[in-house]
């Protein structure tokens, strides 16, 4: 598996794989291996990637999967985004405050399902603490708390930090976090 950062000729299989995974494409069971609902478009890629970046894990030339990561001031925010980032002003982490850490937007992220529970996404993540350990000292995400495999794969797996709960759209999530210097 090679990890890699996107270039744009990735970005068409990334939409895809976007497409495949939102809620309305899959069934009841497909959902249970989670879901995104995020709708970028190749214009919204290509600004996230020319900024932190997107990494993807290629195999055969086959996309298997991929992490967007971006600045916490990123412009434009969807609402959710700025709602933890509401949420985080008032946690600490590490005996910090987040207020006064460098913190970088982890998500979305999605596997194509042939190669989930294959050690893909900690393959991922080692490569987001890689690229991001020299200018940030702290990862964040949000994950809907309809997810559990993502919320079971992030915590109990890969062992990020669930730091609180927050409210968006009548839509609960879990907000969560880690070091980049967690090896
Ligand atoms: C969510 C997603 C990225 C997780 O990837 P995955 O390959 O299915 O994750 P895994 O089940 O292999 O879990 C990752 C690690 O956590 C471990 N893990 C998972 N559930 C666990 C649990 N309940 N307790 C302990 N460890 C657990 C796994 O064993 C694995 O560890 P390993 O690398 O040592 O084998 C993937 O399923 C996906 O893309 N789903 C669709 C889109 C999505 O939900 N994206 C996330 C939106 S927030």
């Amino acid at each position: 598996m090679l990890i890699r950062q996107a270039i744009p000729s990735d970005y068409p299989a990334i939409l895809t794989l976007q497409a495949q995974n939102t809620p309305e494409q899959l069934t009841v069971e497909q959902r249970q291996q989670g879901f995104i609902v995020s709708q970028m478009n190749e214009k919204q890629l290509s600004s996230i990637n020319n900024g932190l970046g997107i990494l993807i894990a290629v195999e055969d030339e086959q996309l298997a999967g991929f992490v967007c990561l971006m600045p916490a001031d990123a412009q434009p925010r969807p609402s959710v985004v700025d709602a933890m980032l509401h949420a985080l002003s008032t946690q600490s982490f590490d005996g910090q405050p987040l207020s006064q850490q460098r913190l970088f937007l982890y998500g979305p992220v999605c596997l194509s399902a042939e190669w989930r529970g294959k050690g893909v996404l900690r393959q991922l993540f080692d490569a987001v603490k890689e690229r991001t350990r020299n200018d940030f000292d702290v990862g964040a995400l949000f994950v809907n708390e309809d997810n559990p495999h993502s919320l079971a794969a992030h915590v109990n797996g890969l062992g990020m930090t669930a730091l609180t709960r927050f409210r968006c759209h009548d839509e609960s999530y879990q907000l969560i976090v880690f070091a980049t210097s967690e090896r």
